[in-house]
């Protein structure tokens, strides 16, 4: 069973679906921790009621990113975490966990990317006035949103689309997308998520 951290700085809807998807037996994981940058975020109450290890930190209560990543890495290290699975987690990943995690970062983007990576990706293919967008899980490199594509999953957008229209449908791609790209990384070989 790989053990993994999730990371996620908000609602935490995409957690929700993977702890799910490992209840459910589907992903065969355990999330040993989720690490959290806000402590008011739903996700954190969405942990709890899992009965899953938190580690909450506040970024301006460090000199630098090195300094909270180093505090991160005796986490992981002290719960034998393998993978760190970002879910809308609004920090970009520094040396010191890309260094010690190499190939085993993984993200979700709302977007087709190398499409409209950073931020409100939504918004940026509405005002882009494209026809389609989509979801895409890759891995993380020192970039924003750059590292090599896992998955993706197209969607038309429709001429009376707005914003929250276009993010609900975006969300149950992802909600579908991510565990089962989890599943085809974490699986022992064979074992599906049908
Ligand atoms: C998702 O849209 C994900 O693609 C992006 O951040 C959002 C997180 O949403 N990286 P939630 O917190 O999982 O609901």
């Amino acid at each position: 069973m790989k053990k993994i951290a999730i990371f996620a700085s908000g609602s935490g809807s995409n957690f929700k679906a993977i702890v799910d998807s490992i209840n459910q037996g589907k992903i065969q994981a355990e999330i040993s921790l989720l690490v959290c940058d806000k402590s008011n975020a739903k996700v954190v109450t969405r942990a709890k009621q899992e009965n899953i290890p938190t580690f909450v930190f506040a970024a301006k209560d460090f000199k630098s990113k090195a300094d909270y990543e180093k505090l991160i890495l005796e986490k992981l290290v002290e719960q034998q975490v393998e993978f760190i699975v970002l879910a809308g987690y609004m920090r970009l990943i520094g040396g010191t966990l890309l260094h010690a995690f190499e190939g085993k970062i993984i993200n979700i983007h709302p977007s087709l990317l190398p499409h409209f990576p950073g931020l409100d990706a939504v918004g940026q293919a509405l005002a882009a006035r494209v026809k389609e967008t989509g979801v895409t899980v890759h891995f993380v490199d020192e970039g924003m949103d750059t590292g090599p594509i896992i998955a993706q999953r197209r969607i038309g957008i429709l001429p009376n689309d707005t914003k929250e229209s276009l993010e609900i449908r975006i969300h149950t791609i992802e909600h579908a997308l991510y565990p089962e790209t989890l599943a085809t990384l974490l699986n022992p070989k064979g074992v599906g998520i049908e």
